[in-house]
C-alpha cells in the first residue's frame, strides 16, 4: 500500500488508566521513531494519569465519561463524533477498558489498534496475566491487533513474548510484559503511518504481502 498524500500522520490516543502506552507514543513522538502526531487523547474515565501525561505536553485531552450515556451505543456515537472532529489516520487504544459496539468499530475499520496483554488467541478479556499463571503457561506477553467487532479477536500485527517464571504474581508478569508493550505497540503505529501495514477483509497485508496469523516476527529484547 502506498499513501496517496505525504501529510505527517495523525493519531488519536484512547485511555482508561495510567497511559503508559500513551507515554510510549508520546516518547516515540519526540524521539522521531514514530513518525506522527498525537492530536487528542481522550480518557472515558476522569482523573487519571494518562490525562495529565497528554496535558503535560500539551495534547489536547478530553474526558468522556460512558456513565453520563443512555446507552453504549450513544457513548460510542458520541466518542466516534470527537475522534472524527480531530480528523485522525489511526486510533490507539492503550488501555482503553471499554467494550466498542460493532458499529463503532466499523466506522474506523482498518484504523483501529488495540493492544491486549496476552498471547492471543489466549485469554481475551480481563484477568490475562493471573489465568497465565494459573494455566501454567511457560510463556506469556502481549499482541498489537486490528481491532474488529468480536472482542480481542482482530487480527495481530505483532507479538511480544515472555517467560513466565517460577514466583511471578500477576502484578510482576504484568510489568515484564508492559516493557515490551511499550516497544511494540509505538512501533506498530510506525509500521502503520509508513502504509506498510492494511486491514484487507479481516486479513493484515503487510509490505504487500499476507500476514501470517502470528503477526509480524521480531526479535526484541527488554530495554530495562
Ligand atoms: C496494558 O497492559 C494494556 O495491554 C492493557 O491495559 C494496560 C494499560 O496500561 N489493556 C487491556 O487489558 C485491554 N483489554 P497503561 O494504561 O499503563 O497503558
Amino acid at each position: 500500500m502506498t499513501h496517496s498524500s505525504t501529510h505527517r500522520r495523525r493519531i488519536v490516543v484512547l485511555i482508561s488508566g495510567g497511559g503508559s502506552n500513551l507515554q510510549s507514543f508520546i516518547d516515540a513522538c519526540a524521539d522521531g521513531s514514530l513518525n506522527a502526531d498525537i492530536v487528542a487523547v481522550i480518557s472515558n474515565k476522569a482523573g487519571v494519569k494518562g490525562l495529565e501525561r497528554a496535558a503535560n505536553v500539551g495534547i489536547p485531552n478530553i474526558i468522556l465519561d460512558h456513565n453520563s450515556f443512555e446507552s453504549r451505543g450513544e457513548f460510542d456515537q458520541a466518542l466516534g463524533d470527537v475522534i472524527e472532529s480531530f480528523s485522525p489516520d489511526l486510533i490507539i487504544l492503550a488501555g482503553f477498558m471499554r467494550i466498542l459496539t460493532p458499529h463503532f468499530v466499523n466506522r474506523f475499520l482498518g484504523q483501529l489498534m488495540n493492544i491486549h496483554p496476552s498471547l492471543l488467541p489466549k485469554y481475551p478479556g480481563l484477568h490475562t496475566h493471573q489465568r497465565a499463571i494459573d494455566a501454567g503457561d511457560s510463556e506469556a506477553g502481549a499482541t498489537v491487533h486490528f481491532v474488529t467487532p468480536e472482542l480481542d479477536g482482530g487480527p495481530t500485527i505483532v507479538q511480544a513474548r515472555v517467560p513466565v517464571l517460577k514466583d511471578d504474581t500477576a502484578e510482576i508478569l504484568a510489568g515484564r510484559i508492559l516493557a515490551f508493550e511499550h516497544q511494540i505497540y509505538p512501533l506498530a503505529a510506525e509500521w502503520f503511518c509508513q502504509g506498510l501495514l492494511e486491514l484487507q477483509d479481516g486479513d493484515i497485508i503487510f509490505d504487500n504481502q499476507l500476514l501470517p496469523a502470528e503477526g509480524v516476527s521480531l526479535e526484541i529484547r527488554d530495554k530495562t
